[in-house]
């Protein structure tokens, strides 16, 4: 049973319909300021609080879940400590939550909602439109690149189930504004959900972009500390029932307080195999 009652109105950005041709088209960083391709339009969503409602979300019903997590490192911006240090916490924690075999990082991606801050250190803008990252067909060539750009026998890693999960942590400061936020994988229908290519200079992939559907049901997890980390499940090889495709999105909260620190994160999606 579902008690929980909006505690506010997010405005999201959603495909209107398909009478344009789509293409996402991923920020560099550093500012740059990009434009998706596609008919788009504002709809404002009713925003469930994640750490109050009655559900406890799980990976594999909702698509989402929030962990306690500290971390040893002090410098997210540090590629070398990412990969000796956070990469292993990583993968302690993500099979422990799942129960994988084997987790592999394959992306880090830091952001921040301040433009000085994207331009000082390079980073990216949150992201403006609802979107899960990849689509059914897209996730096993995600993997199938890494294979090849590893020199990765498939072979040599667990043959079952197969997902891609994303680690989605604050860094410096609490999030004030622009959160993520989710639609409850069980309320969506697959029709909601279109692919799209997405056009990076170095690889050409897809997303699925989202329709709306007063159906779906939208949660976030209001100040989420630098001690805790969203998990959400972007793809899944099983068509048994379980969430495959979590559709998110930022949005600006009109509760925001004044004057806070700029939101910055990082995100680091993993291999998980079962
Ligand atoms: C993601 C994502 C957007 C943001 O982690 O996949 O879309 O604003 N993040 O942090
Ligand atoms: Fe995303």
């Amino acid at each position: 049973m579902n008690t929980a009652h909006p505690t506010r109105t997010a405005t999201l950005k959603f495909l209107a319909d398909l009478s344009e041709p789509l293409v996402y088209v991923p920020s560099k960083g550093g500012g740059d300021k990009t434009e998706h391709v596609g008919n788009f339009r504002n709809q404002q969503v009713p925003v469930l609080d994640a750490r109050t409602d009655l559900i406890k979300p799980s990976l594999d019903r909702e698509g989402f879940l929030l962990v306690p997590h500290a971390s040893a490192v002090s410098d997210f911006y540090d590629d070398d400590v990412l990969r000796h240090t956070y990469h292993d916490e990583l993968k302690v924690l993500v099979s422990r939550i799942t129960g994988a075999r084997r987790v592999e990082i394959f992306d880090d991606t830091r952001r921040s909602t301040s433009l000085e801050r994207q331009r000082q250190t390079g980073i990216r803008e949150p992201a403006n439109i609802v979107h899960n990252d990849y689509t059914a067909q897209s996730g096993p060539k995600r993997l199938t690149d890494w294979l090849k750009s590893t020199g990765t026998d498939r072979a040599s890693l667990p043959q079952g189930r197969f997902a891609i999960i994303n680690a989605w942590r604050p860094i410096r400061n609490p999030v004030y504004d622009q959160p993520l936020i989710f639609c409850d994988a069980t309320s969506i229908e697959s029709c909601d959900l279109i692919a799209m290519e997405r056009r990076a200079d170095e690889r050409v992939g897809a997303v699925q972009a989202a329709l709306y559907n007063p159906q779906q049901r939208w949660y976030f997890y209001p100040t989420m500390q630098p001690d805790e980390v969203l998990l959400f499940k972007t793809y899944d090889s099983a068509e048994d029932g379980r969430a495959r495709f979590t559709p998110h999105s930022s949005f600006r909260d009109p509760l925001a307080p004044a004057n806070m620190p700029a939101r910055e994160s990082i995100e680091s999606r993993c291999l998980v195999f079962f």
